[in-house]
């Protein structure tokens, strides 16, 4: 379990699979970031083609190098989803991605305290510098949230922070390019010399 200031992340389970991919693609959120009329080329998956995606070990634990999700937790009740992504990136690098589960739990704090809650855990615990989030160019509520976390928007280009053999599929952005914003949180990594803290974000930041 990873303590935020008002939330908690509680490490996703196989069984939670079914409602994560509810919450994200048939709730009264998924107009803010797929499907028409605002996103009419952001297709909704089927179930099977978002974990042919979200591989099985999100949802494990089996492998934390790669990445791993959690349910957010308010008060004891789910509040949405958050993950951190790291085998399509350069090393020290994860990307995040989050949803919350209705729009009563949105516009609440839950986002940006997940977010600064989760960044500081792969920061101690992978050694992870930077996080990189993308958006919809369009979704100002989320982009709010990620600078509130402390994210700056950045123009790196994919060949900076992707591997070289994901950048023809990840490089454009789920947006595409143009559509995508790039936001960047950068942190001191750990090193060996000085252990893991829970210093806040602000105090992290390069
Ligand atoms: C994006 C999302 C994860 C952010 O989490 P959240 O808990 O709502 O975010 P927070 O409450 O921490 O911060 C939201 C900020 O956006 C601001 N905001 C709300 N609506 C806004 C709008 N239309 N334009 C600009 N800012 C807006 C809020 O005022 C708040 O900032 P403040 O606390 O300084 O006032 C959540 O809103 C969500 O799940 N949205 C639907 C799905 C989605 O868009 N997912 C992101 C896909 S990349």
């Amino acid at each position: 379990m990873i303590a935020g200031k008002i939330v908690r992340l509680v490490s996703a389970v196989l069984d939670d699979r079914q409602r994560v991919y509810d919450w994200c693609f048939h709730s009264e959120t998924t107009k803010s970031h797929a499907g028409p009329p605002d996103y009419p080329n952001v297709v909704i998956p089927s179930y099977d083609e978002f974990y042919s995606e979200y591989a099985e070990y999100f949802f494990t634990g089996a492998t934390p190098c790669d990445g791993q999700g959690y349910i957010i937790q308010h008060d004891g009740e789910a509040a949405g989803f958050i993950s951190y992504t790291c085998f399509h990136l350069l090393p020290g690098k994860a990307e995040f991605d989050l949803w919350m589960n209705s729009e009563t739990n949105c516009g609440r704090g839950f986002g940006s305290d997940a977010i600064m809650a989760l960044a500081i855990h792969v920061r101690n615990t992978l050694g992870i510098g930077e996080v990189i989030m993308r958006p919809s160019a369009k979704n100002a509520r989320a982009i709010a949230a990620y600078k509130k976390a402390g994210f700056e928007e950045s123009d790196l280009l994919p060949g900076e922070y992707l591997r070289a053999e994901y950048i023809a599929l990840y490089g454009d952005g789920d947006y595409g390019v143009g559509g995508t914003a790039l936001l960047r949180l950068r942190m001191t990594p750990v090193t060996n010399s000085a252990p893991p803290t829970s210093s806040p974000v602000s105090s992290m930041i390069r």
